[in-house]
């Protein structure tokens, strides 16, 4: 696929209940597994994993806190979802996406008409005694276990109409690719 605005929104997503294609975006929020599980999903798929934060520090040179540092968390939305929209994803792959960028723009629509859309959702409290090494992610890097429970369950208020848009919602907490592949074919 060489242009995804050829794409045809038609065509992706689950063919049947024995055969999985199409580009599959996990969402969530930070610490809930989406770059793991969107690594063991691949696998078992035996397709590409694309991780769109890992393209912006590739393509940019910079990592996710010096882009913020440099052009500020409205520089960075716009990158991330331009992104997400000019990525030339192969036919079938697994994305994981950055924890904000459903919550921006028309991500989370653009998403749900290229793709399988997966919201990876798991309690508060799982998240912050998952978020052990905050430095590399901005938003929260200053905060200690009880401000980042408190960060955690505001922002999930904002961003759960966001994430709850996805086709398929499932528990993070206990998951791992096989489950995840279990969950999708429910769904073919
Ligand atoms: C962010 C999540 C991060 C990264 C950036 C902002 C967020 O990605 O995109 O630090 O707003 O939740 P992960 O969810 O992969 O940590």
């Amino acid at each position: 696929m060489s242009n995804t605005n050829d794409m045809n929104s038609e065509n992706v997503g689950i063919q049947s209940e024995q055969s999985i294609s199409g580009i599959i975006f996990l969402v969530g929020y930070m610490g809930c597994g989406k770059s793991t599980k969107a690594k063991q999903l691949a696998h078992r798929l035996n397709c590409p994993v694309i991780d769109l934060d890992a393209e912006i520090v590739t393509k940019s040179g910079k990592t996710i806190a010096e882009y913020f540092a440099a052009f500020g968390e409205s520089g960075f939305r716009d990158y991330e979802s331009e992104m997400l929209k000019t990525f030339d994803y192969p036919e079938t792959c697994v994305v994981a996406t950055g924890g904000g960028l459903p919550c921006f723009f028309d991500n989370m629509e653009w998403m749900n008409a290229h793709g399988e859309t997966v919201y990876l959702q798991m309690e508060p409290a799982a998240l912050v005694s998952r978020l052990h090494n905050r430095q590399k992610r901005p938003l929260i890097k200053d905060l200690d276990d009880e401000q980042l429970l408190v960060f955690i369950r505001e922002k999930l208020q904002e961003r759960d109409p966001f994430y709850t848009q996805a086709k398929l919602i499932v528990d993070a907490f206990d998951l791992d690719g096989e489950k995840l592949e279990a969950a999708l074919k429910t769904r073919a």
